[in-house]
C-alpha cells in the first residue's frame, strides 16, 4: 500500500491517492481535488498528466525502452511481422496459429473497399494530400458497413470492424497514391501477405506485376510494426478522446489520422526529407543547417531529432538505422541525402546545444530514407505512419470500449481572458 500525497492549499492538507503502475511508474491521482479544495492541476502541453491508465504499451523515455504488451520492441523487430503485432496490440497477447490465421482471414476477406467507395475518390482534386483523403475516406466507410452503431458491445462487429479497418487503410492509401498519379487503381490480391499486398497496389500496372524483394517488402514491414502504438501521443490520445464519447472506431480513427498529420507528429518523416533536399539545394553540407537549427529566430528545427519522451535515444531509431543502412547497400542505392543525414546525425549529437536538451534522432529522421528508396513518394509517408499506427488506435479504442467506467473526457482550463464586460451596441462602438 502507497501512502497518499499530501499538498498544502490555502493552508488546508489534502490528501490524494498515490497510483502506481506494474513497472513502477507513480502518478498522483488528483481527480478528486477540485471537489476537495477547488484547485485543478495546469499542465500545458500535458507532459505531466497521466490521462489513462492503460495495459498496451510501456514507455521508459529516460532508458529508452519501448515495448508492446511487455515484450521488447528489438524483440518485435527480431522476430515478429506487422501483422502478428498487430494482434498483440489489439487482443493483448501474441496468437497461436489458429488464431493468426483467422485474423489473417479476417483481413484478406475485408480487403476490398466496398465499391461504391471508389467514386468518392474521384471528388478529390489531384493535387490532395494523401492524409486528407485517408481520413475523410475512413469516416465515409463507416456509412458503408452495418454494426457500426455508436456504443456497440466491441463483439462481434469489433473483429470485422478492426481487420476492415487494418486492411482496407493500405488499400486507400494505394488507390489514393494512383488517383493523384492518374494511373489505373490496383485491386489486392488474396494471395499477397499484407506488405507485399500493399506494394502490389502502389506499384504493379495492368500488365506487369511488381516484382517483391524480400528486403523491401521486410523492410516496410518493419516500419509499420515499430509504428504500431506509442502510448498517449497527440494521435492516440485524439482516438480515445473521440472514442470517450462513445463515438465509432471509424470516426475515432479518421480523428487520428487528423491529429498524426501535422509536422511535429507523423508529418515529420515528410518533413524530415523535405529539409534535407532543401540542405542539398543550398549546397550546405549541413553544418550551416545545423545553425539554423539552434536559432530561435527562424524558427527552424532539425526535423527527425527531439521526442517528447525519449530523453536518451529512440530505440526505434536504433533498428531503423541498421535497416535503412542494409537495404540501401542490397538495392545498391547511393542516396546523397542519406549522407546528408549522417552529417547531420554526427554533427548534433556532439553539439553541446541538441547534448543538452537531450536530442537525439527519433525514428521518422530514418524512416523517410528507406521509404525514398523503395519508391513511396514523399507526400505518402506520413499515410504509411497512419497505416502503421493502425492496430495501436484500435488497441486504445477497445480499451476504452472495454472499459465499463471510462468518462467521456473533458480537461479544464485556467481562463485568462477578459472579465465580465457588456454587450456594446454597435452605433456605441466609436
Ligand atoms: N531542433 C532544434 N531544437 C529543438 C528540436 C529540434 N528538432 N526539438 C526541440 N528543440 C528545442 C526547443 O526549441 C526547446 O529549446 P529551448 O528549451 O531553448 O526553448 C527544447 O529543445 C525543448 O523543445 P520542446 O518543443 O519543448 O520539446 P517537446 O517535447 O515539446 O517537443 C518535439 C518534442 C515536438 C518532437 C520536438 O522535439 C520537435 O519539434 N522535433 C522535430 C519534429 C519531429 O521530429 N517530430 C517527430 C516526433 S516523433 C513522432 O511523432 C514519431
Amino acid at each position: 500500500m502507497t501512502n497518499p500525497a499530501r499538498i498544502e492549499l490555502d493552508g488546508q492538507s489534502v490528501e490524494l491517492p498515490v497510483v502506481v503502475g506494474t513497472e513502477g511508474e507513480k502518478a498522483v491521482d488528483i481527480s478528486s481535488l477540485r471537489d476537495v479544495s477547488g484547485y485543478i492541476t495546469l499542465d500545458d502541453g500535458y507532459g505531466n498528466t497521466g490521462s489513462c491508465t492503460s495495459k498496451i504499451t510501456f514507455i521508459d523515455g529516460e532508458k529508452g525502452i519501448l515495448r508492446y504488451r511487455g515484450i521488447p520492441i528489438e524483440q518485435l523487430a527480431g522476430q515478429s511481422t506487422f501483422i502478428e503485432t498487430a494482434y498483440l496490440l489489439i487482443y493483448g497477447r501474441l496468437p497461436h496459429a489458429k488464431e493468426l490465421q483467422r485474423f489473417s482471414d479476417l483481413l484478406t476477406l475485408h480487403e476490398n473497399l466496398h465499391e461504391d467507395m471508389k467514386y468518392h475518390f474521384e471528388g478529390f482534386p489531384s493535387h490532395a494530400h494523401p492524409m486528407a483523403i485517408l481520413s475523410a475516406m475512413i469516416n465515409a466507410s463507416s456509412c458503408f458497413y452495418p454494426g457500426m452503431e455508436i456504443g456497440k458491445p466491441t463483439a462481434p462487429y469489433f473483429d470485422q470492424h478492426a481487420a476492415r479497418l487494418i486492411s482496407q487503410v493500405r488499400t486507400i492509401a494505394a488507390f489514393s497514391y494512383r488517383k493523384t498519379r492518374g494511373l489505373p487503381i490496383i485491386y489486392p490480391k488474396p494471395a499477397n501477405k499484407y506488405t507485399a499486398n500493399f506494394l502490389h497496389m502502389m506499384f504493379s500496372d495492368p500488365y506487369q506485376d511488381y516484382e517483391l524483394k524480400p528486403e523491401v517488402v521486410r523492410a516496410l514491414d518493419l516500419i509499420f510494426l515499430l509504428h504500431a502504438d506509442h502510448e498517449q501521443n497527440c494521435s492516440t490520445s485524439t482516438v480515445r478522446m473521440v472514442a470517450s464519447s462513445k463515438a465509432n472506431l471509424m470516426a475515432s480513427a479518421a480523428a487520428g489520422v487528423c491529429a498524426l498529420w501535422g509536422p511535429l507528429h507523423g508529418g515529420a518523416n515528410q518533413a524530415v526529407i523535405e529539409m534535407l533536399e532543401d540542405i542539398q539545394r543550398s549546397g550546405d553540407d549541413g553544418s550551416r543547417f545545423i545553425q539554423e537549427a539552434k536559432d530561435k529566430r527562424n524558427g527552424k528545427r532539425l526535423m527527425g531529432f527531439g521526442h517528447r519522451v525519449y530523453k536518451n535515444h529512440d530505440p526505434r531509431a536504433k533498428i531503423i538505422r541498421q535497416t535503412c543502412n542494409t537495404l540501401l547497400k542490397s538495392l545498391q542505392i547511393q542516396d546523397p541525402l542519406l549522407d546528408i543525414a549522417f552529417r547531420l546525425e554526427e554533427a548534433a549529437l556532439k553539439d553541446d546545444y541538441f547534448i543538452e536538451r537531450k536530442l537525439y534522432p527519433n525514428v521518422d529522421f530514418y524512416s523517410g530514407i528507406i521509404m525514398r528508396a523503395i519508391g513511396i513518394p514523399t507526400e505518402l509517408f506520413t499515410v504509411i505512419f497512419a497505416i502503421g499506427r493502425m492496430p495501436g488506435w484500435i488497441a486504445n479504442f477497445k480499451e476504452i470500449m472495454d472499459e465499463s467506467k471510462t468518462r467521456i473526457y473533458r480537461p479544464r482550463q485556467i481562463y485568462m481572458g477578459p472579465t465580465l464586460n457588456s454587450y456594446v451596441p454597435m452605433k456605441d462602438r466609436g
